[in-house]
């Protein structure tokens, strides 16, 4: 592959753009440093929780924690099919995008290794459907674009990524631990950690919001192939979110099924919403200045 030419030099970066506006707020809101984060009194208050409280603690950390590996982990195909296509401020926001999942995966292991320290084995709280998604349908759908960068292809790992993996769960799973870590004021540091990450998932989120629109926008047959993934990956997701409830008969710190199954309905429903505009509306009208 050869270039032809240099973006900076022929026409200049499109600073209005809606990737580089995201690189903009990343190079401010995304630099925090979990290394930062004081993890003291989240220890000793951990040592005060009763069996049950640890172990769902424990369980919800360790889907977070093997999410944000795998999002680290499969990230780079999406990221070489766009330089490959030369879009420079798209991957400009990229790489900011891949630093900050790796500072979540960062994140999460100074939570077990310095407030927990016993770490336990956690594969056991990797249920059935949670495997299906992040071990197979999540690098399958990454890793498909080693061998074919069609649109088609990109769609179904944006839909699978940023739709489901982190608009679904993540982002769902995120707020309802916030609104826990809120109420039980145990964890400072945990909290702090997880507001500033929820922060860098909805730059990840939105920047997947466009990438899906500019593909839909641009070749008519990704629209089915967007709806044929959410309609496969959609119930597995909210299946996820059950199979966690599922273990316990009553929940401590006040978690709900509905805090976290409600959100992400809302959530999805208004990005499916600007996905179906896509169709119809450019990318620079869905995301005015
Ligand atoms: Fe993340
Ligand atoms: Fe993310």
């Amino acid at each position: 592959m050869t270039r032809t030419t240099f973006t900076t030099t022929a026409q200049g970066l499109d600073r209005k753009s809606l990737p580089l506006r995201l690189f903009e707020k990343s190079k401010t809101l995304g630099v925090w440093n979990p290394s930062d984060l004081d993890f003291t009194l989240d220890h000793t208050n951990w040592q005060t929780l009763d069996p049950l409280e640890k172990r769902v603690l424990l369980h919800l950390t360790t889907l977070f924690q093997s999410g944000e590996e795998a999002v680290t982990l499969d990230l780079l195909p999406l990221i070489m099919t766009i330089a490959q296509e030369g879009r420079l401020e798209e991957e400009m926001y990229l790489t900011s995008f891949l630093w900050e999942e790796a500072k979540h995966v960062d994140f999460f292991q100074r939570f077990l290794t310095e407030v927990v320290v016993d770490v336990p084995d956690l594969t056991a709280f990797e249920t059935p459907i949670y495997q299906m998604l992040f071990k197979d349908k999540l690098p399958t759908a990454l890793n498909a674009l080693l061998t074919d960068t069609s649109p088609i292809a990109q769609a179904r790992a944006s839909v699978t990524y940023n739709m489901i993996v982190e608009g679904v769960l993540a982002e769902t799973g995120y707020h309802a631990y916030y609104a826990m870590l809120e109420r039980c004021q145990a964890f400072p540091a945990l909290q702090k950690g997880i507001y500033l990450l929820k922060q860098d998932e909805s730059r990840h989120i939105t920047y997947g919001i466009y990438l899906l629109s500019r593909l839909i926008h641009n070749n008519d047959n990704v629209w089915d192939a967007v709806e044929e993934t959410l309609n496969e990956l959609l119930p597995m997701a909210l299946m996820i979110i059950d199979e966690i409830f599922q273990q316990y008969d009553v929940m401590p710190f006040g978690l709900k099924l509905e805090d976290f199954s409600s959100y992400a309905i809302t959530q999805y429903q208004a990005r499916y919403a600007k996905l179906m505009q896509a169709r119809t509306t450019s990318p620079a009208e869905l995301f005015p200045q």
